[in-house]
């Protein structure tokens, strides 16, 4: 089948390239002339996992292109994916702005019956609207089906998850644009749920508002465990062995960031609004998630008395592992409460080499930013970081405090370090670890001493 995908953001991108590495004919469009010319070029102008290897696959077998012409784009394929951006409005709602400019022109240039599938994440009722656009708009008796087929894919696994879906939503009203989607999935063989458009959009923002209550729920857990004692992970554990709860998205931190939890939550919560429709978990696990990163802030506060001109070494900037992407991402209101109290901010991240607080020094790896620091704030998860020499590391501390906004080590293996280096280790749920210091110096133990003095007094 012909397809065209208009954007070449990561949904759109990946959406391209998986549909013609499935054996479709597949335009890529962008208005980025720069995009385009990396793509055009063999580059890429985001990092995702996999994604060079079928974009190369699909270009040795001429299944893929990438044109800033956007009308002849339009005009050769049969269905046209949007994957534009939809980014919150200051008041959250999304801005369709980019949505309505690409649906003019469809209107304009189309010269034949065109599929248009909405991939871009959009407020209950846009595919509707959409089709009355394109009906008022059109001049010529072309037929336009509007389909509502949302993604659900993680960055940095985006190609694994289009290819491996759990499930396909679609959502259309007649028989013809349900043969034609179920062409383009012929090859899946997971469940296919057809619906109808506004439940189709609707799947999709419950989905992610799901998902991001159910990582305040642990988090609020989280803050309650370590006021008893308790280890929020095995209360995790114990928790997502029942069937009906299950274990993912229970990983306690410093709380979700990105480009979709953040915006979908918003978005849901602007349309409670203008419908004057309560959705009090909502708001509550959005109240969660801003407060959980300045706990950190917290912790380091108590630990250190003031952070005026204390060194601190942040381990990791983008808003989870296995991509580059720092939008929402909790180390931007870390690192800005950091400056704003006066601390010293040397950071690592293995992708992240383009921050926009300019007032932070970006070193080329962790042991350089730990170099004299008096805490290191570990803040996404990178593998990496779960293999550090502590041996190194320990030499090169100015106080021995490390904060684990992750929980990336167990407390059994941190007891152990902990011990060794004689190193404090602060976690999220989780009791707090004291090292003895082996080593006996008189300072460190003085400094133990104090830092134990103002931790008990959290
Ligand atoms: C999400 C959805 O998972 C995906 O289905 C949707 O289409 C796009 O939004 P993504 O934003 O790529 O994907 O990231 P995801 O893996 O869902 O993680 C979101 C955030 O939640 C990250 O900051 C992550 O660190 C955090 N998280 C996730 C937790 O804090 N705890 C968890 O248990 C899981």
């Amino acid at each position: 089948m012909k397809i065209t995908v208009i954007g070449t953001g990561y949904v759109g991108l990946v959406t391209g390239a998986c549909l013609a590495h499935m054996g479709h004919d597949v335009i890529c469009a962008d208005i980025s002339v720069e995009k385009i010319a990396t793509l055009q070029s063999g580059g890429l102008p985001i990092w995702e996992h996999g994604l060079k290897g079928i974009i190369d696959g699909a270009r040795n077998e001429n299944r893929i292109q990438f044109t800033t012409d956007m009308a002849q784009a339009i005009q050769e394929s049969e269905v046209l994916f949007i994957a534009v951006g939809t980014p919150s409005l200051p008041d959250g709602n999304a801005d369709l702005s980019q949505l309505w400019s690409i649906v003019v022109q469809i209107a304009t240039v189309s010269q034949s019956d065109k599929t248009i599938v909405i991939k871009s994440t959009v407020p209950v009722g846009t595919s509707d609207e959409v089709e009355a656009v394109l009906r008022h708009l059109s001049s010529d008796p072309l037929h336009f089906e509007v389909v509502s087929n949302p993604e659900f894919l993680r960055q940095g696994n985006a190609v694994y998850d289009f290819l491996h879906p759990d499930r396909i939503v679609i959502g259309c009203s007649s028989s013809r644009a349900r043969k034609t989607m179920s062409l383009i999935y012929k090859d899946f063989s997971v469940p296919i749920q057809f619906c109808d458009r506004r439940s189709a959009e609707m799947i999709k923002y419950a989905s992610n508002t799901f998902l991001a209550m159910k990582i305040s729920y642990i988090n609020m857990i989280a803050g309650l465990s370590e006021k008893v004692g308790a280890n929020v992970d095995e209360v995790a554990r114990g928790m997502g062995l029942d069937r009906r709860i299950g274990p993912s998205f229970l990983q306690a931190g410093i709380g979700y960031g990105g480009s979709c939890l953040p915006k979908d939550t918003s978005a849901l919560l602007a349309l409670g609004k203008r419908l004057d429709h309560e959705l009090p978990l909502v708001e509550a696990a959005v109240k969660i998630n801003k407060e959980q990163s300045q706990l950190i802030i917290k912790k380091l506060r108590h630990s250190l008395g003031s952070l005026n001109q204390k060194r601190i070494a942040i381990l990791g900037l983008s808003f989870k592992p296995m991509t580059d992407d720092i939008r929402e991402a909790p180390s931007l209101s870390v690192i800005r409460q950091c400056l704003k109290e006066g601390a010293i901010i040397r950071a690592y991240d293995p992708l992240v080499h383009d921050y926009p607080l300019k007032d932070i020094t970006l070193c080329h790896d962790e042991y350089s930013a730990i170099q004299f620091c008096d805490a290191i704030v570990i803040l996404t998860e990178w593998e990496q970081f779960r293999h550090l020499d502590w041996e190194r590391i320990s030499q090169k501390l100015r106080l021995p405090l490390i904060v684990d906004g992750r929980n990336i080590f167990s407390l059994k293996q941190m007891e152990a370090i902990c011990e060794k280096y004689g190193l404090i280790y602060f976690s999220v749920g989780r009791p707090t670890i004291f090292g003895t210091f082996g080593c006996d110096a008189k300072e460190k133990t003085s400094i133990l001493e104090e830092l134990k003095a103002a931790i008990n007094g959290l």
